[in-house]
């Protein structure tokens, strides 16, 4: 059985002959075929840079889903708009006229979460700091379910405790930006989720703390890092 790879555009940590800046942008590449964005950076240029570096063509990806409205997820939709008129986007209900500015036409919001294509989920959008962030639940028809996120603003154990509901059982991975979680955010997402990976905004404790306390658990990724899942 073929995989399901994802490939980290960017991230917070560079990677050698890629671009990089502070920000996220996951390309996934499901088993059959179909292929996504979920966040999209801060710099057009950055995804221009890497994408065809990493053997990535904008023009095939099918399906964007933007985290939340902040602008290191949102700012190089431009880009993605211009290679791939024809890509549909999801947002947050708070996020919807962003993508709208970045050229994005084909806009659907996600107000209360639920099945956007087979095997793909999105959460119900929590609350947090003035805006609304949800996450993309891939593969919940196969088992092995991942969860990717953006920020996790609302907490990253809220959004996989969503996602979990969802596929009714553990995830196999989360992957995507904590927001410096606490610890005991920390144990609450081990209790939900096979394998960990803290990237961009999760900071060098949360790294520490998953590394350390669940070792088996603990996935490092950075700009370029190519994961094929199932891990095991
Ligand atoms: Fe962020
Ligand atoms: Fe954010």
């Amino acid at each position: 059985m073929s995989e399901t790879v994802l490939t980290i555009v960017n991230d917070n940590e560079p990677g050698q002959g890629l671009a990089n800046d502070w920000g996220l942008s996951i390309h996934v590449s499901l088993q059959d075929g179909r292929r996504l964005l979920f966040d999209f950076d801060t710099k057009p240029e950055v995804l221009e840079y890497n994408m065809p570096r990493l053997g990535l063509d904008p023009a095939k990806v099918e399906l964007g889903v933007l985290s939340h409205r902040h602008m290191d997820h949102a700012g190089g939709l431009s880009y993605i708009a211009k290679a791939n008129p024809g890509i549909t986007v999801y947002t947050t209900p708070d996020a919807a006229e962003v993508a709208r500015e970045q050229g994005v036409s084909r806009v659907k919001v996600n107000d209360t979460g639920g099945v956007i294509g087979e095997g793909l989920a999105l959460t119900r959008p929590l609350p947090a700091i003035g805006l609304l962030e949800h996450g993309l639940v891939i593969n919940t028809d196969r088992g092995k379910p991942i969860l990717l996120v953006g920020c996790s603003h609302p907490g990253v154990d809220r959004i996989a405790s969503l996602a979990s509901e969802i596929v009714g059982g553990r995830l196999h991975l989360v992957i995507g930006g904590f927001h410096k979680p606490s610890r005991s955010e920390l144990d609450r997402l081990a209790g939900l989720a096979e394998y960990i990976s803290p990237i961009h905004c999760s900071g060098e404790q949360a790294k520490d703390y998953v590394k350390r306390v669940f070792p088996g658990k603990y996935v490092g990724a950075r700009t370029g890092s190519v994961l094929e899942v199932p891990l095991d």
